[in-house]
């Protein structure tokens, strides 16, 4: 009983993600030169890009009265409150109150809540957590989002699950012959094997232990929320060899996340060509269908609740042991001290 309360406590209390991590928080290509308002992480924010295109987090709420920020305007490196006018510079600092004028010293005091952010990879990221208590380490970014050798889609979706129970989902290979079966690359293969899991430096690796390369048959798991999985992919999609799948899933409350689905290959050149090719003509379609399997399963599970009166059996280990991970770090960050965040 006492292990199942204090999974139920730890489930609760990363419900809104784990904070003290880089998340990606948004597609690059998508943020303009107007702020945009997202919640991340049970946040509201506002994202903008400043006049040389770096983007900037800051709390979305005004701090003269609260009123969104994002609903605002950028001019040069300022960005503007609708309401009143109010003024901050890039680093969240009160600039000017056009009502007061010039010296006044309620500008002097007010800062706005903003977090460290990086434009990397045709992804926004975003440190979400106590930059004081707990300096940011160096962003690490999937390697293939930033190299010249690979070519590939970035797909954002936004979907009513909670970030966890992805997290379930992708390190569990063995729903893929059955959730997956109607499928262009995700059928064959066995229903029945055994799993294994060895932890790396920041994550762990969940795998299948009688088959590989065939289908979906193991993931990478890198925290605070990301995944590389290898998919093999058949003659019939050109070169470039297995096709390789990132996805990370960064929490926006207790019932919405949003994911972000890389599909890269090993392709530049003329192959980059075909491959875009090919996607445009079928194999997006095949790579939609997979996703849309997942998102229907996951928004049919009774969120958290889900996992109450489950039975885990053998298949189940890898979403044991990365659940065992992230209560390890949840425990870890409260022994230094570092609080949860914003309730
Ligand atoms: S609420 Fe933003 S300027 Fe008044
Ligand atoms: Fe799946």
């Amino acid at each position: 009983m006492q292990v199942e309360s204090e999974r139920k406590g730890a489930d609760e209390r990363l419900s809104r993600g784990l904070r003290n991590y880089w998340y990606p928080v948004f597609r690059s290509q998508d943020l303009g030169a107007q702020p945009v308002g997202i919640k991340r992480l049970g946040e509201d924010l506002a994202l903008w890009r400043d006049s040389e295109g770096r983007p900037h987090l800051f709390t979305d709420y005004c701090a003269h009265r609260a009123a969104k920020l994002s609903l605002g305007q950028v001019h040069g490196d300022i960005l503007q409150c609708w309401y009143h006018g109010w003024q901050y510079d890039t680093a969240g600092r009160c600039a000017l109150i056009p009502t007061e004028g010039e010296g006044c010293p309620t500008a002097d005091r007010v800062r706005l809540t903003s977090y460290p952010v990086e434009d990397r990879g045709g992804l926004i990221w975003a440190y979400l957590g106590d930059a004081t208590l707990f300096p940011p380490p160096p962003l690490h970014v999937p390697e293939e989002l930033e190299s010249h050798d690979w070519n590939g889609f970035i797909l954002p979706v936004v979907w009513q699950v909670n970030w966890l129970l992805y997290l379930d989902n992708l390190v569990d290979p063995m729903h893929g012959p059955f959730l997956h079966a109607r499928s262009y690359t995700l059928s064959g293969g066995t229903r029945q094997d055994s799993m294994r899991v060895v932890e790396t430096d920041d994550g762990l690796v969940s795998e299948r232990v009688a088959q590989r390369l065939v289908n979906f048959d193991g993931a990478e798991f890198h925290l605070p929320s990301w995944f590389r999985v290898d998919i093999p992919y058949p003659r019939s999609a050109g070169p470039g060899g297995p096709l390789h799948v990132l996805v990370a899933a960064t929490p926006i409350d207790e019932n919405s996340s949003a994911f972000y689905f890389v599909r890269m290959r090993r392709v530049t050149g003329w192959k980059w060509r075909l491959w875009q090719l090919t996607w445009r003509l079928y194999l997006d379609r095949a790579a939609w269908n997979v996703i849309e399997q997942d998102r229907v399963i996951l928004e049919s599970q009774r969120g958290l609740e889900s996992r109450r009166g489950e039975h885990l059996v053998g298949s189940d280990l890898g979403v044991i042991r990365l659940r065992m991970l992230l209560q390890r770090e949840l425990a870890n960050q409260d022994a230094r001290g570092v609080p949860l965040g914003p309730q």
